[in-house]
């Protein structure tokens, strides 16, 4: 056994050595990159905050391996989301458009996809990264957080689900880390269920009383059946309220590899080891390459799941310590690569999908982000804090190590930049909004493809960011944005996300000015007597404003009701429903 062991090593490193140095003879034979087709590696955290990172300027926190990514590679300090909240900035990211095109914002409030039993999704006819490079033989792969949907209209139809868009391999949540992992933790949606059932049984439960009271005294004509229906039917949901929680908002906390369930619900005590040993088996399976894979962490996201060694060794408590945790996970994967020899043909790309939550915290508890100097956070489609957040790009003997670019970049220019790297050619059928960054981070070009961004709140736009060129300012202006608690920094009210539309956000007319270039902290607004030109850069923007609109076209909207409430039917359970439990992982 131990022979074999070491016989595979050797033919491990050997196979390692050999594709290293034809791929490093590769890169040196050609000139342009267009011959070399580098593996990719994707990292993305789970509402990590820009400030949370050493590299970005927290010293108090260590992210030695991220630090080490970016020293090693380049950081951007512009890197932008396209949106606040996890389903449709992740929608964006990998078909690289605002997720308004894809449908994958709602219009009413529900601000991601609220059950794995949606039948809303990242739709079918949408094109990812991953499908391009899959269809110009990369093996690619995904590791952890989907959160994109999984089935339209049946508990295995596996419409939306990551092998219907350009993965070979999936192993991870489905969906996301939304409360109700934990036993002790009652989430709003759990509790707003367990609510309504509550109030159903008390209806049924006095209708049948009414009927029986009715019959007794000969008021009303009716069989005993339908009281004792009434009755049953009351008594049903009495008892569903209670183990709602227990069965099925439980049931939505499972592991999949593939399409089948391992896990429900996950113990969370082992993802951590069973995430890693999953990408270290994907990168030994696949060194030959090329390969796309994409990490998408449970951490930073609440509950928080940090294990033994890592709890209470961070300054700034639990959410410190899955910092910790997480950047550790980064070293580890990154140690993969190195051990395969991988490092020098791999782009490395680490960044958060939005900005960290300033509503998650419990007394004098963090359990959320911290956005550094930038105002507002997660949930906030128009305030740097919610949607700037880290970007670090790595690729040895290619891009220049140390560099940091300011230059405004979006996560959708990951779809086009990795695409164009893979030999790929972006769909020509529909519009595309990141831009290639390969010249930008080569140096070949001075600025990003970016002179306009839009921030989207929902399908709501909230503002806009001009990058004017000629004279290096960063305009933004914000047409709405919301009300923040009077006592709370930057923070608005309850545990919850701050909402995009209603009575609990502010319009602006004209709208709100800054030059984040000046300010990148939006603390002073400027008006027509402090800034000369407010009015024609306003004007600017506006106009690029309704330019864009022009460029939109309806879609049914995925996050909206009806596509997003609960349907039992489309419920994945590994057991019978609704007892959805089982374990079919072995301990890593
Ligand atoms: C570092 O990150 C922690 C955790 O989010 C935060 O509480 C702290 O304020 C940050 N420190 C600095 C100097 O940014
Ligand atoms: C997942 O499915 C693909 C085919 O769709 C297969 O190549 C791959 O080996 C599967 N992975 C696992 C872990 O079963
Ligand atoms: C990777 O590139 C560096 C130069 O950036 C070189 O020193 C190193 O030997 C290379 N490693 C391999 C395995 O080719
Ligand atoms: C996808 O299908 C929807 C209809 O369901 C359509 O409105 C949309 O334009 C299509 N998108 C693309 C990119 O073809």
């Amino acid at each position: 056994m131990l022979h074999l062991e070491h016989s595979c090593l050797f033919f491990r490193s050997w196979l390692a050595l050999t594709v290293g140095v034809l791929l490093d003879l590769k890169l040196s034979a050609c000139s342009s990159l267009s011959g070399s087709r580098p593996n990719i590696l994707l990292l993305m955290a789970d509402d990590l905050g820009i400030g949370d990172v050493g590299c970005y300027g927290n010293n108090t926190i260590r992210t030695p391996n991220i630090d080490g990514l970016a020293a090693d590679g380049l950081m951007l300090t512009q890197h932008i989301a396209a949106a606040s909240v996890c389903t449709p900035s992740r929608a964006a990211f990998l078909t690289g458009r605002y997720p308004l095109r894809s449908g994958m914002v709602s219009s009413n409030g529900y601000r991601v996809l609220q059950w794995t039993g949606v039948s809303g999704g990242l739709p079918p006819n949408e094109t990812t990264f991953a499908k391009i490079l899959k269809d110009k033989g990369y093996a690619t792969g995904l590791i952890g957080k989907w959160h994109l949907g999984l089935n339209c209209e049946s508990s295995d139809d596996y419409c939306h689900h990551p092998l219907s868009h350009g993965f070979d391999h999936f192993y991870g949540m489905p969906f996301s880390m939304m409360g109700d992992c934990e036993p002790w933790e009652m989430s709003e949606k759990r509790a707003g269920l367990e609510r309504k059932l509550n109030v159903c049984s008390h209806v049924m439960a006095l209708a049948a009383f009414t009927l029986a009271v009715g019959k007794l005294t000969h008021l009303v004509a009716g069989s005993w059946t339908l009281v004792i229906c009434s009755a049953i039917v009351a008594l049903l949901f009495f008892t569903t309220s209670y183990f709602v929680g227990a069965l099925i908002v439980h049931a939505d906390c499972f592991l999949m590899r593939n399409q089948s369930i391992t896990e429900q619900p996950m113990c969370l005590q082992r993802t951590t080891a069973l995430m890693l040993k999953e990408v270290s088996s994907f990168v030994q399976r696949n060194k030959q390459g090329p390969f796309l894979l994409f990490v998408s962490f449970l951490h930073v996201h609440t509950p928080l799941i940090t294990t033994k060694n890592f709890r209470g060794r961070s300054p700034h408590g639990l959410y410190g310590d899955n910092i910790e945790e997480m950047d550790w996970m980064v070293g580890q994967i990154l140690d993969t690569l190195d051990t395969e020899g991988l490092t020098n043909s791999t782009l490395v790309y680490f960044t958060s999908d939005h900005g960290g939550s300033l509503e998650a915290q419990f007394g004098n508890n963090q359990y959320g982000g911290w956005n550094g100097i930038y105002k507002g956070g997660k949930g906030m489609g128009g305030w740097e804090g919610g949607i700037r957040v880290p970007g670090i790009l790595r690729w040895p003997t290619v891009l220049p190590a140390g560099r940091v670019i300011h230059e405004p970049t979006s996560l959708m220019d990951v779809f086009p930049t990795v695409v164009q790297l893979g030999g790929g050619q972006v769909p020509h059928d529909r519009v595309i909004d990141g831009r290639d960054l390969l010249p930008l981070l080569l140096g070949t070009a001075q600025h990003s493809g970016h002179e306009f961004l839009m921030h989207y709140c929902e399908s709501f736009l909230h503002a806009a960011r001009w990058h004017q060129r000629d004279g290096g300012a960063v305009w933004k202006v914000h047409y709405v944005t919301p009300m923040f608690h009077p006592d709370g920094a930057s923070a608005c009210y309850g545990r919850g996300v701050c909402p995009c539309s209603g009575d609990k956000v502010a319009h602006h007319d004209p709208p709100l000015l800054f030059d984040l270039s000046r300010d990148p902290s939006e603390a002073h607004a400027l008006t027509p007597e402090t800034e000369s030109s407010f009015h024609q850069v306003v004007e600017r923007i506006t106009k690029a404003v309704e330019d864009h609109r022009r460029t939109l076209s309806p879609v049914p909207l995925q996050l909206d009701m009806p596509n997003n409430i609960w349907k039992p039917w489309l419920q994945p359970c590994c057991g019978r429903f609704p007892l959805c439990w089982c374990d079919r992982e072995t301990d890593p």
